[in-house]
C-alpha cells in the first residue's frame, strides 16, 4: 500500500524520504483542489468527522448526534457549507496535530489552546488576533501551544491567508550582484514580496519580517509591523566559549507556522497559525547550521580551532554539537521553553506507544521524526514507522503570492516612496499608510487588542446550588469576568460535560448539602465528571487519582476533614501558589483547562464544603490546571467577603494566564464587585393592567420562578404530635394529592403510586402576615404604589441590537401585587447579606446609621456578631436603621427568593396513594441569647398554623438514595432521633401494607430519641407496630428524663451491637440515619464501634466496612441540616476561629 501518495509513493517504491524534489510547495493542492467538488463530497467528509467526534464523546448514534447531522445537512444544502461548533473546531484542531506525521512533539496534542477567530473579517482584526496569539504562546518564555483559526473557505468568497510561513521569522536580503544573502536565505523570496508591498527592512541579519495578511483573496494584503515588545528573542551564548556571543547570533522564542491549511470535516481553514515550542536541533542544526540557511558551522569550527580542510577532523559534527549546546544553554538561561532532541525522542516513543494502545497506530514520517543530529543515538531512529494520512489534518498550501494579481504600480512602490504599508479598503480602494501612521496604529493596536478579541475567550462559570447563593455569586463572577472574557453562567444541571475538555477557563461555584453531598442540580455533573475520571484512570493508572470520594458521612470515605484541615482552605491561608502540574506522561483530558473552585458551605457541618473540595480534586486529577487553590466560603464566617477576595484573585490570575494584564485595569474592574450594579434609576415597578396582561396565579408564578413543577395540595388534617417543656412542638400535617403531580407525568390524582417512602416534599411557605404588613408600612408603599394592585419589577437594560436602553421585565419575579411578592416570593427573614447592608448604607441619611451599616458591610467579624446576636429579619434591620429610605423596587431587586423547605414524607402510598403526611418540628426561639424577641422558622411555623382545607403550594422530590431495599426480605435498621423519625413512619407503614397483602418484609429495628417521653412521636402507632411485629424492636433513648440515665440513640445502638452487626453482615441489612447532620456523623462513628465491639474489626477494617456499606447503598442518610443546633454550633465554631 502506498505510504504517502503525495510524495508519489507506489506499491513498490517509497519516496517519503525524498523531499525538496522540486519546490515542495508546488506539489501541494491549490486552493481550488482543496475545495470539495460537490456537496456530496463535503457531506461525506462532514459525516465522517461528526462520527469521529460523537464517538469520541461516546454519543455516537444518539439523538444529539442525529440532530447535529441533520442540521449540517440542511446548512450544506442551503448554503453550500456549514459551520463547526466551537467544541468541534477545538476537537478537530487537536486531532489535526495528533495526526501530523512529521511532528515529534505530538505527545502534547491535547494541550492545544484553540482561539476561535472565525468572526474576524478584516486584516486589522486578524493582526490583532495574531498579536494575541504571539503573546499567549510566548507567555514570557514559558511557551504554550496554541492555534488561532480564522474563517474557513466559503463558496463565492476569497480565502483568508497569512502570507508569512511563520508568524515570526527573519528577513533574507539577496545581493543582486554576487547572489549572497544577508539574513535568512529561506525567506529571500518572501522578503522581496514584503518590499514590493512597501516594507523597508533595516538590512541586518536578524530583521523581523512584518506580517502580511489577506482578509480575503479578493482584497489586497496588508502589511503590519510586529510590535517589538511582543517578540521574544534569545541572544546566543555558549556555556564555556565566551567568543560565541561575539558571533552575534540570536533566535526567536516562538515557532509559529502560519502558512498551512487546516482540513476538518470537509472544510478548509486557510489561515490557521499554530505553535508548539522549539526542539534545539531545529534552530542549531538546521536554521543556523544548514549551508542553505545561516551556514554557521565553518565559522564556529574555525573559532574552535578545528581543521576545516578535512572531513576527518569531524569539524562539522563538533561544531554542530557546540551550536546545539549554545542554543540549549541560552534558551534555558532566559527561561524560554526548549526541548533537546533526546528528550523529545523519548517523549515521542511514549506517545507512539500510547497511540498504538488507544488508536492501534500512529502515523509518523521517519525522515522528519528522526532528529538531524545524533539520529541513531535517539530511540526514534531504531523505530519502524508507518506514514499515512488521517483527517483532520494540517496541509501545506501554495504560497499565497503565487497567483496573486499584483497592481501594475506596485512594481514601483517600496522603499523609495518611504511607504510602510499598502492595503485596500473594504471598498477596494488602495490605501497607503505613511510610516508614522502605521507605527501609531500598531501601538494603538497592541494596547487595544485585548479588548476586542480577548472577550472571545470563553469563561464557563458553572454553579450548583440549593438555596440560591452559589447562583448569585456565579453571576457576580460573570459580571467581573465579562470585562476581559466572554463569561457564560450555567447551572451544572444544564451543562453538557462533553464540552469540558475543550473549555479554556472553567470556574466552579458550588455549595454542599446533605452531609458532604452535591446540591441536587450538581449531582449529574458530579457523576459524569467522576465517570470521566474513572475512564481516564483506568487507562492511566499512574496518573494522579483523586484523593476524596463523593459522599455523605465522612466516615466510610477517606475523611475530608482528616485530609484537609479546614484552616487550610480558609481565608487566612488564602494563597495562590503554583500547584504541581501533572507531568507530560500523565496528561489528563482536562490538561488544557484552567479552573478554579469556590466552595460554599458551613463550618457547622462535619464535611465542610465537601462537594466543592471533591470537584476541585476531581478536576485536578483529570489534568486540569488550577488557577488558584480551592477556597471555602463559610456561611458562618464572612462567606461573601471571602468570595469577593477569591473572585478578584482568580480574575487577576486568569488575566495573567491569558496575557491580558496589560489590557485590563484589574483594580478598576475589581471595583465593580464593590459597586451597586443596579441603582434606583435602573429599576422600577411598572403598574400592570390585568386586562392586558394576565396575572399568573401563585402555583404558576412559583413554577416559573423556581423552574419547578409546583402543585397545590389541600390540608386534610393538622395535629400537634408533641410539645416539650420549652414549648417546642411538632406537628403532623396531612395533605391530599389532587392535581398534577410528580414531574407532570400524572394528570389526575387517581394512579396508585405517587411517591416512595423516603422521598421528600418541597413546601413553599407564606411569610408571616404581620411581618409583611410591617414592611409595607416601613417602606411607605401605601403612598407611592398600590400594595395590592398588580406590579411588575423592571430594570433598565441595554438592548442587544442597537445598544439603546429600554425597561425590561425582571424574569425572576412574576407580575403580582407587592404584598404577594413579600408573602410568597421573597426571603424577608434571613439576615441581610453584606451587599444588601452596603446598599442600605448608601440610602441612610443619618451619619450614625451610615457608619454602622458600612462597618457591618465591610467587617466580617462585626457582621457575624450582629447576625448571630439578633438574627434580624428585614423589618428589624430597617427599624434598627430608621434613617434608611430606600426605593421599594431597588430593595426588592436585591432580596433573595424565599426558598422552598424540604420535609421527609411521613407516610406510605400503599396506605393511601393520595395522601402525604409531614412531621415537622416548629422552630421558635428567642434571639439575643434568649433575651430578645421571639423568632419563628418561616415554613415550620406556617405549617403549624395551616387549617383543614387550606391549600399548600408544594412539589415532590425523589430521594433514590433513601429508599427501602428492593430485596424486601433484607433487614432494615432505622436511626431517627427527634423529627428524624419522619421518613421511618413511611417505612413501617409500607411494611404493614405489604404484610397485609401477604408479602413478607425483613426485620425492622427502630432507634429514636427525645428529651423526655412527652416529646416522643407516634407513641401509640409505634406500640401497635411492635405489637403486630412490624417493628421487631423500637429502642427509645431519653436525654433529659431524670432519674433515667441520659442516653442518646448512639448508646442504644451500642447496646444492640451484636444484633445490628449480624443484620448488616449475615443478612445483608440496610442501615438508615435521618435528622441532624452532626447526629448522623456521631451515629456513623458509633457504627464503627459496633463493628469493633460485635465483629472484632480493627479501626481500619471498620472504616472499610462502612465504606463498603456506603458503596453498596446499604448505609443511607437523610440529612435535615443543623436547624436546632444552630446557635450552639455557631458559637462553638466561631469561638474556634
Ligand atoms: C432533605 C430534608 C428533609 C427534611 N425533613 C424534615 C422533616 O421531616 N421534618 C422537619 O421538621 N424538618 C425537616 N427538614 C428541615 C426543614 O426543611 C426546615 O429546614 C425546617 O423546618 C426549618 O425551616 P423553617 O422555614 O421553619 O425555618 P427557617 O426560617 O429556615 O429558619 C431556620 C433558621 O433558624 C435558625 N435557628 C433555628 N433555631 C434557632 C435558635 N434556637 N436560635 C437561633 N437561630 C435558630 C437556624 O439556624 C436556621 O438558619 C428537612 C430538611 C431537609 C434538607
Ligand atoms: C440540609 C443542609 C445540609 C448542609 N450540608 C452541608 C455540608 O455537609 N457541608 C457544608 O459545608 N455545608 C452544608 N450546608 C450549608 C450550605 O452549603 C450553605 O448554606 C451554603 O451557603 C448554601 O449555598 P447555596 O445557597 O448555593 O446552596 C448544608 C445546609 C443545609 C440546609
Amino acid at each position: 500500500m502506498p505510504c504517502n501518495q503525495e510524495s508519489g509513493c507506489g506499491s513498490q517504491v517509497c519516496r517519503a524520504s525524498i523531499w525538496h524534489l522540486t519546490d515542495p510547495r508546488l506539489s501541494y493542492p491549490t486552493p481550488r483542489e482543496l475545495l470539495p467538488e460537490d456537496e456530496e463530497a463535503l457531506l461525506t467528509s462532514a459525516k465522517e468527522f461528526l462520527e469521529h467526534y460523537y464517538s469520541s464523546i461516546k454519543r455516537l448514534d444518539t439523538e444529539s448526534h442525529r440532530a447535529r447531522w441533520e442540521s449540517v445537512r440542511r446548512d450544506v444544502h442551503l448554503t453550500g457549507t456549514y459551520d463547526l461548533t466551537e467544541t468541534e473546531l477545538t476537537f478537530g484542531a487537536k486531532l489535526a496535530w495528533r495526526n501530523s506525521a512529521r511532528c515529534i512533539g505530538r505527545i502534547q496534542w491535547a494541550k492545544l489552546q484553540v482561539f476561535d477567530a472565525r468572526h474576524v473579517t478584516t486584516a486589522q482584526g486578524m493582526f490583532e488576533a495574531l498579536c494575541n496569539h504571539i503573546k499567549y504562546g510566548t507567555n514570557k518564555g514559558n511557551i504554550r501551544s496554541a492555534a488561532t483559526i480564522f474563517c474557513q473557505r466559503k463558496p463565492g468568497q476569497g480565502d483568508y491567508r497569512i502570507w508569512n510561513a511563520q508568524l515570526i521569522s527573519y528577513a533574507g536580503y539577496r545581493n543582486m550582484e554576487d547572489g549572497t544573502v544577508i539574513g535568512d536565505p529561506a525567506t529571500v523570496e518572501f522578503t522581496e514580496v514584503c518590499q514590493k508591498l512597501g516594507w523597508v527592512g533595516a538590512g541586518t541579519r536578524f530583521d523581523l519580517l512584518p506580517l502580511v495578511i489577506q482578509a480575503s483573496n479578493r482584497l489586497y494584503p496588508e502589511v503590519f509591523t510586529l510590535p517589538p515588545e511582543l517578540v521574544m528573542e534569545v541572544p546566543l551564548h555558549h556555556p564555556t566559549y565566551d567568543w560565541f556571543a561575539e558571533l552575534g547570533l540570536r533566535w526567536y522564542a516562538l515557532p509559529a507556522v502560519s502558512s498551512m491549511a487546516f482540513d476538518c470535516g470537509g472544510l478548509q481553514f486557510t489561515a490557521v497559525p499554530f505553535n508548539g515550542w522549539y526542539m534545539t536541533t531545529e534552530i542549531a542544526t538546521r536554521d543556523l547550521g544548514d549551508t542553505h540557511r545561516y551556514n554557521q558551522l565553518e565559522i564556529v569550527a574555525k573559532r574552535m580551532g578545528l581543521d576545516t580542510r578535512t572531513h576527518s577532523s569531524l569539524w562539522k559534527d563538533r561544531a554542530v554539537i557546540e551550536i546545539n549546546a549554545a542554543v540549549l544553554y541560552s534558551y534555558q538561561k532566559m527561561n524560554v521553553t526548549i526541548v533537546d532532541h533526546h528528550t523529545a525522542s523519548e517523549s515521542f516513543m511514549k506517545h507512539m506507544e500510547t497511540e498504538f494502545r488507544l488508536r492501534g497506530g500512529c502515523p509518523a514520517e521517519w525522515v522528519w521524526i528522526v532528529p538531524p543530529t545524533s539520529g541513531s543515538l535517539t530511540p526514534v531512529f531504531h523505530q519502524e514507522m508507518v506514514c499515512y494520512s488521517l483527517k483532520p489534518s494540517f496541509e501545506y498550501q501554495e504560497v499565497a503570492w503565487k497567483n496573486f494579481q499584483w497592481d501594475e504600480e506596485d512594481t514601483n512602490t517600496g522603499s523609495a516612496l518611504g511607504l510602510l504599508a499598502v492595503g485596500r479598503s473594504a471598498g477596494g480602494r488602495r490605501v497607503k499608510y505613511r510610516f508614522k501612521e502605521v507605527a501609531r496604529a500598531v501601538k494603538f493596536t497592541s494596547n487595544l487588542f485585548g479588548k476586542a478579541l480577548q472577550r472571545r475567550i470563553k469563561a464557563a462559570i458553572l454553579y450548583a446550588t440549593e438555596t440560591g447563593k452559589s447562583e448569585k455569586y456565579a453571576h457576580m463572577l460573570a459580571e467581573l469576568f465579562n470585562h476581559a472574557f466572554n463569561a457564560q453562567v450555567m447551572c451544572m444541571a444544564d451543562y453538557d460535560v462533553i464540552n469540558l475538555e475543550h473549555e479554556a477557563l472553567v470556574m466552579i461555584v458550588t455549595s454542599t448539602f446533605g452531609n458532604g453531598d452535591p446540591p441536587e442540580n450538581g449531582e449529574a455533573f458530579a457523576r459524569e465528571v467522576r465517570g470521566m475520571a474513572n475512564n481516564h484512570h483506568s487507562h492511566h493508572p499512574i496518573a494522579t487519582q483523586p484523593k476524596y470520594q463523593l459522599g455523605s458521612s465522612k466516615t466510610g470515605t477517606p475523611l475530608l476533614n482528616r485530609v484537609l484541615n479546614r484552616d487550610q482552605h480558609s481565608l487566612r491561608s488564602f494563597s495562590f501558589d503554583q500547584l504541581q502540574q501533572p507531568s507530560v506522561d500523565s496528561l489528563g483530558p482536562l490538561s488544557n483547562v484552567r479552573f478554579a473552585v469556590f466552595a460554599l458551605g458551613s463550618s457547622a457541618y462535619p464535611n465542610f464544603c465537601g462537594f466543592g473540595l471533591y470537584i476541585d480534586d476531581l478536576l485536578g486529577s483529570l489534568g486540569g490546571e488550577r488557577l488558584a487553590s480551592v477556597i471555602c466560603g463559610d456561611e458562618l464566617s464572612g462567606q461573601e467577603q471571602t468570595f469577593k477576595s477569591w473572585a478578584q484573585q482568580v480574575f487577576h490570575t486568569a488575566c495573567e494566564t491569558f496575557c491580558l494584564e496589560d489590557d485590563v485595569n484589574i483594580d478598576d474592574v475589581s471595583a465593580t464587585l464593590r459597586r451597586d450594579l443596579i441603582t434606583s434609576d435602573t429599576v422600577r415597578f411598572a403598574i400592570v393592567n390585568s386586562q392586558e396582561k394576565p396575572i399568573l396565579d401563585i402555583v404558576a408564578g412559583l413554577s416559573q420562578t423556581h423552574a419547578k413543577n409546583v402543585t397545590e395540595c389541600p390540608v386534610v388534617f393538622n395535629v400537634t404530635l408533641a410539645k416539650d417543656i420549652d414549648g417546642r412542638k411538632t406537628v403532623h400535617v396531612g395533605l391530599k394529592i389532587t392535581s398534577q403531580w410528580i414531574n407532570g407525568t400524572r394528570n389526575s390524582a387517581t394512579s396508585a403510586v405517587t411517591y416512595e417512602p423516603g422521598d421528600h416534599i418541597g413546601i413553599f411557605a407564606v411569610n408571616d402576615e404581620a411581618l409583611v404588613t410591617g414592611l409595607i408600612d416601613r417602606l411607605g408603599i401605601n403612598s407611592t404604589l398600590p400594595p395590592d394592585g398588580p406590579l411588575q419589577l423592571q430594570t433598565l437594560a441595554e438592548q442587544k441590537v442597537d445598544g439603546g436602553k429600554t425597561w425590561q421585565n425582571q424574569e425572576r419575579l412574576p407580575a403580582c401585587s407587592f404584598r404577594t411578592l413579600l408573602s410568597h416570593y421573597l426571603d424577608i427573614t434571613t439576615p441581610a447579606s453584606q451587599t444588601l447592608l452596603a446598599l442600605l448604607a448608601a440610602h441612610a441619611s443619618s451619619e450614625e446609621d451610615k457608619r454602622r451599616l458600612q462597618l457591618l458591610a465591610t467587617d466580617a467579624s462585626e457582621y457575624e456578631d450582629w447576625k448571630h446576636w439578633g438574627f434580624p429579619h428585614l423589618l428589624e434591620t430597617l427599624l434598627e436603621f430608621p434613617s434608611v429610605a430606600i426605593d421599594a423596587a431597588l430593595l426588592v431587586s436585591q432580596l433573595p427568593l424565599l426558598q422552598p423547605r424540604f420535609y421527609s414524607i411521613s407516610s406510605s402510598p400503599l396506605i393511601d396513594p393520595l395522601q402525604i403526611d409531614i412531621t415537622a418540628a416548629v422552630i421558635a426561639f428567642k434571639t439575643q441569647g434568649g433575651e430578645g424577641p421571639m423568632h419563628y422558622g418561616v415554613c415550620s411555623s406556617y405549617l403549624s398554623q395551616v387549617n383543614e382545607g387550606d391549600k399548600i403550594q408544594c412539589f415532590f422530590r425523589s430521594a433514590p438514595n433513601f429508599h427501602l431495599p428492593t430485596e424486601i426480605e433484607r433487614p432494615v435498621v432505622m436511626v431517627g432521633p427527634g423529627t428524624g423519625v419522619a421518613p421511618f413512619r413511611g417505612f413501617w407503614q409500607h411494611k404493614q401494607a405489604l404484610q397485609s397483602k401477604g408479602k413478607e418484609m425483613g426485620p425492622m429495628l427502630l432507634f429514636t430519641g427525645y428529651r423526655s417521653p412527652d416529646c416522643d412521636l407516634f407513641v401509640e402507632e409505634k406500640s401497635t407496630m411492635v405489637a403486630s411485629g412490624i417493628l421487631d424492636y423500637a429502642f427509645l433513648a431519653l436525654s433529659r428524663h431524670p432519674p433515667v440515665r441520659k442516653t442518646y440513640v448512639q448508646d442504644k445502638l451500642l447496646e444492640a451491637a451484636p444484633l445490628v452487626y449480624r443484620m448488616l453482615t449475615q443478612q445483608m441489612g440496610h442501615f438508615y440515619v435521618c435528622g441532624d447532620c452532626a447526629m448522623a456523623e456521631d451515629v456513623a462513628n458509633t457504627l464503627r464501634m459496633v463493628f469493633q465491639k460485635a465483629g472484632g474489626l480493627n479501626a481500619e477494617e471498620s472504616d472499610d466496612f462502612l465504606m463498603q456499606l456506603r458503596n453498596e447503598r446499604r448505609y443511607q442518610e437523610d440529612i435535615f441540616g443543623i436547624t436546632y443546633r444552630a446557635p450552639d454550633t455557631v458559637n462553638a465554631n466561631r469561638r474556634q476561629q
